[in-house]
């Protein structure tokens, strides 16, 4: 059997190694060191977001943010519905309640018009927003920061997926109060593991650098005068950091001409790509389609899938909108109207989009697709 063609794996380059060699050379393996002060001025300089704190994990960046926001027990964080669990699990973390909000169909993340009724429903008890820029496609940030601004609660944007992607010119991540990014290894550029908090107040940036070094107050025993963790990233890891970054618009380029092709492919197929709004550019990190709903008595996701799976291809189900999980069956899940998230989640699939995929392997799964319907 031909070899696995898979759905976004790491792709390394040289300059990893180099970053890494010097670190050893220098015997700055840990703790800290200058790989990660790079990675986080370099970060910063790219996204334009201000500052930046390096993570074990982009799940420990998202936790830092609900932390600064000040989320306490009872207090409510108003959810994106549709994303993976990592997205809202530090709610629960910071003995918060989730309130999930559907998505809306023009970039398959938040609604607008549901967020307004849920900070309507919770004004008194809301503590923050966490949105997502689901597959790395931008959300309506004007709309959804002007509905924060008008409810004064603040924004959080999980940018785990969408390193790289703007919104009217400007980066995600950049936008809100406090953001996350992953390095995890099927993301668009990948530290072996890892993520980033993003701030443009300094003062967070540095509470965060605080909470992530076990809390330790300034003397010189161990003192702590709050609860701490162990959340920061080591100087080997943020040396494969830096090295994929110098790579991250060749990536994007890639990720942008595999969704491409896949929407000039199938053309005149029932299918519909993952949208995204005009003066928005997604970084593309998967390409993804729903099935038209008059073809789904022929083909469904699943279909599709599974062939391909026959054909040693991966491809995934869309994100289980999270009201739908048996963990969150508890919470309020607010819609303005019909069930996006569940609908995406019933049609829609996520697609082979590894940058290591050559032309041909794409048309090969092109043609087995559209040999279903
Ligand atoms: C939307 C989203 N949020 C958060 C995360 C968590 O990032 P990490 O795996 O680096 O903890 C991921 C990916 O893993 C993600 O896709």
């Amino acid at each position: 059997m031909s070899e696995r063609i898979w759905l976004s794996t790491p792709t390394t380059h040289t300059e990893e190694q180099e970053f890494i060699k010097e670190a050893f050379d220098t015997n700055w393996v840990a703790p800290l060191g200058k790989n990660v002060n790079e990675f986080e001025n370099e970060i910063a300089q790219y996204t334009g977001c201000g500052y930046a704190a390096a993570m074990t994990a982009g799940t420990h960046a998202l936790h830092m943010a609900v932390k600064l926001a000040g989320v306490s027990r009872g207090d409510v964080v108003i959810c994106s519905d549709l994303t993976f669990a990592a997205t809202v699990n530090p709610v629960t973390y910071e003995n918060g309640i989730q309130v999930f909000v559907d998505s809306e169909r023009d970039t398959w993340n938040m609604d607008p018009r549901a967020l307004e009724i849920a900070l309507e429903k919770y004004k008194d008890r809301v503590k923050a927003v966490i949105l997502v820029h689901l597959y790395g496609t931008p959300s309506k940030l004007d709309e959804i920061m002007a509905l924060c601004e008008k409810y004064n609660v603040p924004l959080i944007e999980d940018a785990a997926e969408s390193l790289g992607a703007t919104y009217k010119g400007r980066q995600t991540g950049s936008l809100g109060k406090y953001s996350a990014i992953s390095f995890n290894g099927n993301k668009i550029i990948t530290s072996s593991g890892g993520g980033m908090f993003l701030s443009r107040d300094e003062e967070a940036v540095k509470k965060v650098r605080f909470f992530s070094t076990q809390a330790r107050d300034a003397a010189p025993h161990y003192q702590h005068s709050e609860i701490g963790y162990n959340y920061r990233m080591s100087n080997i890891v943020a040396g494969v950091g830096r090295g994929q970054l110098i790579h991250l618009d060749e990536h994007i380029a890639l990720k942008k001409k595999i969704y491409n092709t896949y929407k000039r492919e199938f053309e005149g197929l029932p299918v519909k790509m993952n949208p995204y709004l005009d003066y928005t550019e997604p970084n593309f990190w998967l390409s993804c389609f729903t099935i038209d709903e008059d073809a789904m008595e022929r083909v469904t996701p699943e279909k599709i899938r599974l062939r391909l799976e026959e054909e040693n291809i991966e491809s995934r189900p869309i994100w289980k909108p999270m009201h739908m999980q048996p963990v969150y069956a508890a919470r309020d899940f607010i819609t303005a109207g019909d069930l996006v998230g569940e609908d995406l989640f019933r049609r829609g699939l996520c697609l082979p989009s590894d940058i290591k995929m050559t032309e041909d392997e794409q048309l090969r799964v092109i043609e087995i697709i559209k040999s279903l319907f």
